[in-house]
């Protein structure tokens, strides 16, 4: 069993694409002092994204892309790895990055890349989680924070949140009740690595 890290206050690099309410949960969490972290960067591959315009607004360092300008993921991943670096960054943080990270980013950043993903997995991985398991009639689904693999929202996990699934939900009603838990369980997952308390053995993580 390794652990993954000692406590230590966080350095956060944030990957997201889109609304970035995850993003701004984080941002809360330190602000309340329950997350001993700062965000050294936040990483867009979409320049005009709502999360870019967020962090910004809360003068943090932002570095926007557009993956079509390069020849491919590892063109775009060597330049986010020096970046990263060059801020002193501890754990790379998925809030709504809808790419899947390569090789480079992994290898640079080992069990230390972290996803949040709108559905208990390894149940109803990919787009449209929540429509997912409205469709399937499951009556509970929830939200997951894992360190990401080189899969598709695989990889072990650290944190669940349980939500109902109620016969009147659609895709919308269910993602409004998972989001919540969502902005919970991030930065309660990242405060257990801020503590040392993160261990890793084969696929599974251990909370000590
Ligand atoms: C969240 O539902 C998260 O679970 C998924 O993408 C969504 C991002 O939302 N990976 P936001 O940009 O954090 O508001």
């Amino acid at each position: 069993m390794i652990q993954i890290m000692k406590a230590k206050h966080l350095h956060l690099g944030v990957l997201a694409s889109g609304r970035g309410s995850n993003f701004d949960a984080i941002c809360r969490a330190i602000e309340r002092n329950d997350l001993d972290a700062e965000i050294s960067i936040l990483i867009s591959d979409h320049p005009d994204s709502a999360a870019v315009e967020k962090a910004a607004q809360r003068g943090i360092e932002t570095f926007a892309f557009s993956p079509g300008d390069y020849s491919g993921r590892d063109e775009y991943e060597k330049i986010l790895v020096e970046r990263l670096h060059q801020k002193g960054v501890d754990i790379l943080v998925m809030a709504g990055y809808m790419r899947l990270v390569g090789k480079r980013l992994l290898e640079a950043f080992e069990n230390r890349v972290l996803n949040i993903h709108p559905a208990l997995l390894p149940s109803f991985p990919g787009l449209h989680a929540q429509r997912q398991a409205v469709d399937y009639g499951v009556k509970f689904s929830g939200c997951t924070v894992h360190i990401v693999d080189e899969g598709m929202d695989t990889g072990p996990i650290i944190k669940q949140a349980v939500v109902p699934v109620y016969d009147y939900d659609d895709e919308d009603s269910l993602a409004a009740r998972i989001i919540i838990e969502e902005h919970n369980i991030y930065w309660q997952s990242l405060q257990l690595f801020a503590e040392g308390r993160i261990y890793i053995d084969k696929n599974k993580v251990y909370v000590k």
